[in-house]
């Protein structure tokens, strides 16, 4: 494994132990309605409603397994490489009685068997840990079926510029759109490195792999806030702060 790779990896190690400490809220949380947007429900209803294989890439708490389930996917294999992750999901999917397995393994190169998805789920904080998007789409091309999907919800691209003033949006002055990486200082913070991929640059490796774009879309709204009660004006509707992205492997 490369070297910031791993080093990122003792990181979630550490930082996934919030699932663990967290456990009761969270299982209340796959209890009741899970963790998927309510756009994501729409969009991804067709798809659901055919019961798919899930595989989930970066799959760290599980929430959103737990929530494709109830939502209608026949099962869900996340993969993550915190071992404590996956261990927390794995119990978690136990204790509500879903169909998740988990995988300690790392994304790109997971040990799934190819075109054994119909979907291939991400995102919520998970691309930004990819060091080669190219290989990222590759694999997860790979693992789709012919006429099964790709979906992602991620952090849009320009979020690590925006500063979090409550008055007005700014930009941070030591960031740059065009950048490749920068050191995460909110969650997991402690030195993880952050690769930055560009919306044309993401949208690109999907194609080059082989997917057709079905769906990009780009909401004001984030998908992650550090504090439910945080508000920010970068946040007020202005700005991009998440995106959507739907592709199919062709037949
Ligand atoms: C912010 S979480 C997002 C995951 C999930 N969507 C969620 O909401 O919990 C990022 C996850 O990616 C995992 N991760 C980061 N880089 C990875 C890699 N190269 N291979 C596998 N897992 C990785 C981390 O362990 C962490 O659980």
């Amino acid at each position: 494994m490369d070297k910031v790779v791993a080093g990122n990896r003792a990181v979630w190690e550490q930082a996934s132990m919030k699932h663990v400490r967290e456990y009761d809220e969270l299982l209340e949380q796959a209890r009741g309605e899970g963790r998927l947007f309510a756009r994501e429900r729409e969009l991804l209803a067709p798809v659901l409603a055919e019961a798919p294989v899930v595989v989930h890439f970066q799959s760290g708490h599980g929430l959103d397994d737990v929530a494709l389930v109830k939502a209608g996917a026949k099962s869900v294999v996340g993969v993550d490489y915190s071992s404590v992750a996956a261990g927390a999901a794995q119990r978690r999917a136990g204790d509500v009685g879903v169909s998740c397995q988990y995988v300690v393994a790392e994304v790109p190169g997971v040990p799934i068997r190819d075109a054994s998805a119909d979907l291939v789920y991400t995102g919520k904080g998970a691309l930004i840990w990819m060091r080669d998007i190219d290989a990222w789409a590759r694999d997860a091309a790979r693992v789709v079926r012919p006429g099964g999907h790709l979906f992602v919800y991620e952090g849009h691209p320009a979020v690590p510029l925006w500063t979090w003033d409550e008055d007005e949006p700014r930009i941070r002055p030591d960031r740059s759109y065009f950048a490749e990486s920068h050191v995460n200082d909110t969650f997991p913070g402690n030195g993880a490195q952050e690769w930055q991929w560009t919306l044309g640059q993401i949208v690109t490796a999907v194609t080059r792999a082989g997917l057709r774009l079905q769906i990009l879309e780009e909401y004001a709204e984030p998908f992650w806030r550090p504090q439910d009660d945080t508000t920010a004006a970068a946040w007020s509707g202005r700005l991009p702060n998440s995106y959507a992205l739907l592709a199919q492997k062709p037949l």
